[in-house]
């Protein structure tokens, strides 16, 4: 689907959408429709359920006195409550509700609200960015699909009275949109795609957009003493793989970057502590907290920030073999530290130990957020709504809530206390790597702060929300990127020079 912005006129062709506010308050291009067909748009609002509430859409069908084959009545709501991300969820909707009714092109008049807090070409560009989102479909290996089981839209045309304006506006949020697509490609393919080298391969790409990357293999991790990331990928037959982005956008280059690290576990079978076959296939996406930091290193560096960051992402596949790591195994993590593995299946953390040490090592960042879907437990505290968030410091964490309602990403805060932490503690090593069947993503979050040094540090666990069951109004069911317009948002609000 292609999206352009254009002057306002009225289409000769196609579908044109209007917006009625809330008690059937018309906009002027509505009104101008409702006059030009005779009244169509009234009598319609007179005999349908539609109220003009951000969720209700009508559509009339061949209007007279209209050349379009169907105008779309579009409800936006009250004026004041037409935010961003209303109109995100509106654009996305939209482009649902054109898809299933096998329309081509849709013309949709933006014009200018009294009482509304945005602009119109922000209006126009949010709109946009929610129609792209919610377009997005991973369809590459359905190779026998009929026409009518296919997207018909084609081309969504934005209409207002400053088309340039209303691009520029949108510029900003195309380029999070193109990192949204980036990580719900990597996160939808499968595992015996997307592998620790095909992923290292996916973060090389981001060269093309000036950011440096190094890929490291296990003869290198090896060498750095990375044994907790090592043993979780010996029992594949993939290469462990790290791999590392870096993008210096901040005019000083001496500023301290600020750190992602992603667990990238292509493949989580669970190891010798395999897990049941019932759902088995869904550990493909495993990887998606690396998916979302490639996507977001992605948005960061086409869109120039100016800050400068780092991504650092485990590889590995998780897998039983006669080489895979054995329950009981104790292993030696770069940081020094021994873990006893109790259970293979807790390998997230294994992971992110590691590569949270060597982001550290390497690069003194000022903060660290990491990504994981690392526990089911966390699925059982807030489901499929809120990601779970950890913080070692609060204002990194407000920064992340206030973040998260600003894009419609929402955390919630867990708890961090001494008790979970003693529940690591092993009598065999210095730690063990699951705490016990109570407060499983609480124990989990501990077992990673015990790799972070002093510095302000956010650990998110996206295991309920990086992947959707069901349609929502910017991402329809599949791979959702959570985290990455989160992260965008906290990096321009915070991080970024002015
Ligand atoms: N990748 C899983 C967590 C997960 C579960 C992600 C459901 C997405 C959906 C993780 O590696 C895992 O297996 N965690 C175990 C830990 C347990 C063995 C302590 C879990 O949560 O059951
Ligand atoms: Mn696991
Ligand atoms: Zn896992």
């Amino acid at each position: 689907m292609k999206i352009t912005f254009a002057k306002p006129e009225l289409p000769s062709a196609g579908t044109l959408v209007v917006g009625i506010l809330e008690e059937h308050r018309l906009t002027p291009t509505a009104q101008q429709a409702d006059k030009q067909s005779k009244g169509a748009i009234g009598r319609a609002l007179a005999v349908g359920r539609f109220k003009g509430r951000p969720e209700d859409q009508l559509s009339i069908l061949a209007p007279q006195g209209l050349e379009v084959q169907r105008v779309q009545l579009l409800g936006l709501g009250k004026p004041e409550a037409l935010d961003a991300l209303t109109l995100q969820a509106i654009g996305g909707r939209l482009v649902a509700a054109l898809n299933a009714a096998g329309e081509h092109s849709a013309f949709v008049a933006i014009d200018e609200i009294a009482g509304a807090s945005l602009g119109v070409g922000e209006m126009a560009a949010n709109l946009a960015l929610g129609a792209r989102l919610r377009s997005y479909r991973f369809d590459k290996y359905r190779t026998r699909e009929k026409p009518e089981q296919k997207p018909t839209l084609k081309r969504l045309i934005i209409m207002v009275d400053d088309p340039a304006a209303a691009r520029r506006s949108y510029e900003p949020l195309e380029k999070i949109g193109d990192g949204v697509v980036v990580t719900r490609d990597l996160v939808s393919e499968p595992a015996n795609v997307i592998f620790p080298e095909s992923l290292a391969e996916a973060a090389k790409k981001l060269q093309e957009l000036g950011v440096e990357v190094e890929v490291l293999g296990e003869k290198q991790m090896k060498k750095l003493g990375m044994g907790a990331l090592l043993g979780v990928g010996q029992g594949s037959a993939c290469e462990s793989q790290l791999a590392i982005m870096q993008w210096r956008g901040a005019s000083d280059a001496k500023q301290k970057p600020i750190a992602f690290v992603g667990k990238g576990v292509t493949f989580d079978s669970g190891g010798i502590s395999i897990k049941p076959a019932q759902g088995m296939e869904e550990m493909k996406t495993d990887m998606a907290g690396a998916g979302v930091v490639v996507g977001l290193m992605h948005a960061l560096a086409s869109r120039k920030a100016k800050v400068n960051a780092v991504g650092v992402i485990g590889l590995v596949e998780n897998m039983p073999s006669g080489t895979a790591q054995r329950p009981g195994d104790i292993v030696t993590s770069m940081s020094g530290q021994t873990i006893e593995v109790i259970n293979t299946d807790a390998e997230g953390r294994l992971v992110l130990a590691d590569a949270i040490w060597y982001c550290q090592e390497q690069f003194k960042p000022q903060a660290i957020v990491d990504l994981a879907t690392l526990t089911g437990a966390i699925l059982v505290a807030l489901g499929n709504v809120y990601g779970g968030l950890f913080a070692n410091n609060d204002t990194l964490a407000e920064r992340l809530l206030a973040a998260g309602k600003a894009t419609g990403e929402q955390l919630w805060r867990m708890p961090l206390a001494d008790a979970f932490d003693k529940m690591i503690n092993s009598d065999a090593a210095d730690m063990k790597n699951i705490g016990g069947r109570l407060g499983g993503s609480c124990t989990a979050a501990h077992f990673i702060k015990r790799f972070v040094k002093d510095v302000p540090w956010a650990h998110l666990d996206i295991a309920g929300v990086a992947w959707s069951d069901k349609d929502a109004a910017t991402a329809a069911k599949g791979a959702t990127a959570f985290g990455l317009r989160l992260l965008e948002r906290l990096v321009a609000d915070h991080y970024e020079e002015r």
